[in-house]
């Protein structure tokens, strides 16, 4: 089966730090994949390539098999590549609402299926499970509501991919298990294909099927989260920042 997404031996070079060695990693609908790693390991890098934001040094980009290497972010978008970022990015100034509508108006200039705006916003408010908050401006929102609201923006584009950098940062207990329920959610009702950048080791390892390690912008293991806490390299490149046995 082609992958949804693939990452072809992806090298970034910054002058003399290689901060992505040769990354290869996959990505199929219908299931939750993590990319975890230490402090600095490039997983953020990763993303910045795949959504076009970093042209890698080396490597390719493949979309259900298609090189997208060369394409831009908005192109990428286009078809189907959604993300959030590591560093909160909403219109403070907005309502909830609003943030998600400024998505599904930019999804007009290349979606031409007919579809409402405002309805998609509703269905997607409903979904994330924020329709009580739509009216308020974002910057007002506990962090939790916030990270929600980009995830539901980056949802009003209907996308095939969504790429979550660190979507549980900030979250209270609850809000990362509610967070956990909505991705199950999208993967299963909607097929989507979610990669997940994330420290929170109880979460990663609860809710992805495959997981990818990098250290020192390479992959040092991949495979199911069981695989991934048993392997000692894993825990060698861990020790001293968290333990990833722990967190099972
Ligand atoms: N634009 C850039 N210019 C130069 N160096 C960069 C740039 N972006 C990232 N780096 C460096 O590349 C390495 C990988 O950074 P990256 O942000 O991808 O790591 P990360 O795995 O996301 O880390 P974290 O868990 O802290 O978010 C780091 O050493 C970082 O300082
Ligand atoms: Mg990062």
């Amino acid at each position: 089966m082609t992958a949804l997404l693939s990452t072809n031996e992806v090298v970034v070079r910054f002058g003399v730090l290689q901060a992505v060695s040769q990354a290869s990693i996959e990505v199929h609908a219908g299931r939750v994949t993590g990319l975890i790693g230490p402090n600095g390991a490039g997983k953020t890098t990763c993303f910045n390539v795949i959504t076009g934001l970093q042209e890698p040094t080396s490597g390719k980009v493949l979309l259900e098999g298609v090189d997208i290497t060369g394409k831009s972010p908005s192109k990428r978008a286009r078809l189907g590549i959604a993300r959030t970022f590591q560093k909160l990015e909403v219109f403070g100034s907005l309502s909830a609402r609003e943030n998600i509508m400024v998505a599904a108006e930019q999804r007009r200039a290349w979606d031409k299926s007919g579809f409402d705006p405002k309805k998609v916003t509703d269905e997607i408010l409903e979904k994330v499970g924020i329709a009580d908050v739509s009216e308020f401006m974002v910057g007002t929102l506990p962090t939790g509501t916030a990270r929600l609201v980009e995830l539901a923006r980056a949802l009003a584009t209907n996308p095939r991919l969504l790429l979550l950098d660190e979507a549980s940062s900030g979250l209270t207990e609850e809000e990362t298990e509610e967070m956990a329920a909505l991705l199950r959610r999208l993967v299963a009702d909607d097929g989507l294909g979610i990669l997940l950048v994330e420290h929170d080791m109880s979460f990663v390892m609860g809710i992805c099927e495959f997981i990818y390690v990098l250290d020192f912008g390479r992959v040092i293991a991949s495979g199911t989260p069981a695989e991934v806490q048993a392997n000692p390299t894993v825990q060698a490149a861990y020790l001293g920042t968290e333990s990833v046995e722990e967190a099972s």
